[in-house]
């Protein structure tokens, strides 16, 4: 069954260009571009995209992270999208991911602080309603 994706490119990647180099991963894979923006999120935004986060030690800087600079919003279609964007995108922690990966390519260590690792996707069905629902609250299904 055909489902879509919410995919974030986080102000990290955003700040070193690699919107492109993300978007290009997504359509080499075959999955298609829905939507497409830019934002610097809001913390009420952040607030209600991370609420199992809340709470947890990092979430605070994960959102002062996530707020500090512009975004690319993406909404992303294909069949088992969520589960192949997950794979595309690699481990959480950026040292540790696959290469081959974004994270495992384009991510590292820097220090203290939220781990920065350039993409966010979504993790379930569920989650990526939810979360299309707040990046793009006017597209229609
Ligand atoms: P995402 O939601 O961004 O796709 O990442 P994920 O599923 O791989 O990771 P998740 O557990 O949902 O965590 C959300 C984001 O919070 C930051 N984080 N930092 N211990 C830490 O410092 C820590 N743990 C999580 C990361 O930016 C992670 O992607
Ligand atoms: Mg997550």
């Amino acid at each position: 069954m055909t489902e879509r994706s919410l995919v974030l490119v986080k102000p990290d990647g955003f700040a070193r260009g690699l919107v492109g180099e993300v978007l290009r991963r997504i359509e080499a894979k075959g999955y298609v571009l829905v939507a497409l923006g830019l934002v610097t999120p809001t913390r009420d935004q952040l607030a209600a995209h991370y609420v199992e986060h809340q709470g947890k030690p990092f979430y605070d800087s994960l959102v002062e992270f996530m707020s500090s600079g512009p975004v690319a919003a993406v909404v992303i279609e294909g069949d088992r999208c969520i589960e192949g964007f997950r794979a595309l995108a690699g481990a959480t922690d950026a040292t540790k991911a696959l290469p081959g990966t974004i994270r495992g390519d384009l991510g590292r260590d820097w220090g203290q602080g939220p781990q920065e690792n350039i993409v966010h996707g979504s993790d379930s069905t569920e989650s990526a309603e939810r979360e299309i629902g707040i990046w793009f609250p006017d597209l229609k299904s």
